[in-house]
């Protein structure tokens, strides 16, 4: 059976982006696939996170899983840094990888800013430790949002390199699975704009765990157009507020984009968003919900990530071996 990774940061406002581009197709994919979905906390603070913040934040992401049904019977849950050879394969890797490649990534860019000089070393390697997550469980299929595409590209790189200077077949060529009808989801405030846990402003995006009236309430405000919602899918184009929302709604009610336009053709936005607001809170109310009950007593949470690294690492521990003597340390 194909071996799935994937993982999300836990620096807290886990929205619908994370929802809809990643999480909610983690646990459809768990019936076909063994699984392993971690909080990569070790990523987390390549940008700056307070301490007891942070251990909330990993919290988050184990309830955000759990409450979206993702079974922790079936699939791993963990946080990263309870599995050592994370860091160790990314150590090797970051010996693999070429300055020139990394200079290429475009998140590093974006979230260096300016003041690259300032970023941390860790921000820049970030995509090393990357395909080191994926490629210590050697998984071969890696779901994810669209954004991410470019750092698989990498772990392909990273892995044929190796691959090739060891003269091995040691690591799988990792597929990326971008599926669903919102693999990237906009700010709610600037439809060119991700929709991101770093946005300043709370109104770009809706959170898991938002309730009714902050939903209904940051949709009200959301931007759009003048215009009325179009009868096909191409009306949507050079409108990015009304593609983005229409988006959502296909991916939150599973229906193609077409057949949303063809409930909705013609509607002002004065109809389209409380019915959106509507469904949002069906699809993802009671996950909020559950998510704030995990987290009232994470004693359960602390269970499950304790339970996750132990299989993680029993998978995990070989594979680090194998490649430690393969690059010829000494292995006791
Ligand atoms: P991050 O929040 O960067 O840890 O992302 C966790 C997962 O959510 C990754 O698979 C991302 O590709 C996905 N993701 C993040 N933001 C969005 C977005 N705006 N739309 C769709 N997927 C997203
Ligand atoms: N870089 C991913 C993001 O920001 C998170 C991540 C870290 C990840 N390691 C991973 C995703 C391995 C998939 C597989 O969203």
């Amino acid at each position: 059976m194909s071996r799935i990774f994937s993982g999300v940061q836990p620096t807290g406002n886990l929205h619908l982006g994370n929802y809809l581009g990643a999480i909610r197709n983690f646990v459809r994919l768990q019936d076909d696939y063994e699984c392993i979905y971690c909080a990569v906390d070790m990523h987390a603070i390549t940008v700056w996170q307070e301490p007891e913040q942070l251990r909330k934040n990993i919290r988050e992401v184990a309830a955000a899983y759990l409450a979206s049904g993702v079974d922790p019977k079936k699939s791993i849950i963990f946080a990263q840094s309870n599995v050592h050879a994370h860091a160790e394969l990314a150590w090797i890797f970051n010996c693999v990888a070429r300055i020139g490649w990394l200079n290429r990534m475009t998140q590093f860019k974006e979230k260096a800013g300016k003041n690259r000089e300032n970023a941390s070393l860790g921000l820049y390697a970030y995509p090393s430790l990357m395909a080191a997550d994926i490629l210590v469980y050697k998984a071969t299929h890696v779901p994810v949002g669209e954004d991410q595409k470019q750092h698989l590209e990498l772990t392909r790189d990273i892995a044929q390199k190796f691959n090739n200077d060891f003269g091995t077949e040691l690591f799988p060529m990792v597929e990326p699975l971008i599926f669903g009808e919102a693999t990237r989801v906009m700010s709610l405030r600037d439809g060119t704009k991700k929709m991101s846990k770093s946005d300043p402003s709370d109104y770009s995006r809706i959170t898991l765990t938002d309730g009714k009236d902050e939903v209904a309430k940051k949709l009200k405000k959301a931007r759009t157009d003048a215009d009325p919602l179009p009868e096909e899918v191409k009306g949507l184009e050079d409108r990015p507020e009304a593609a983005n929302l229409v988006g959502i709604y296909a991916a939150l009610a599973d229906m193609s984009k077409e057949d949303v336009l063809k409930e909705y053709a013609g509607s002002q936005f004065s109809v389209f968003k409380p019915a959106l607001t509507e469904l949002a809170m069906e699809k993802f109310g009671p996950i909020g919900d559950e998510m704030k009950r995990l987290m009232a007593d994470p004693g359960y949470v602390d269970e499950v990530l304790k339970d996750g690294a132990e299989r993680a690492a029993a998978i995990a521990n070989p594979i680090i071996r194998e490649v430690k003597e393969t690059v010829g340390f000494l292995v006791s």
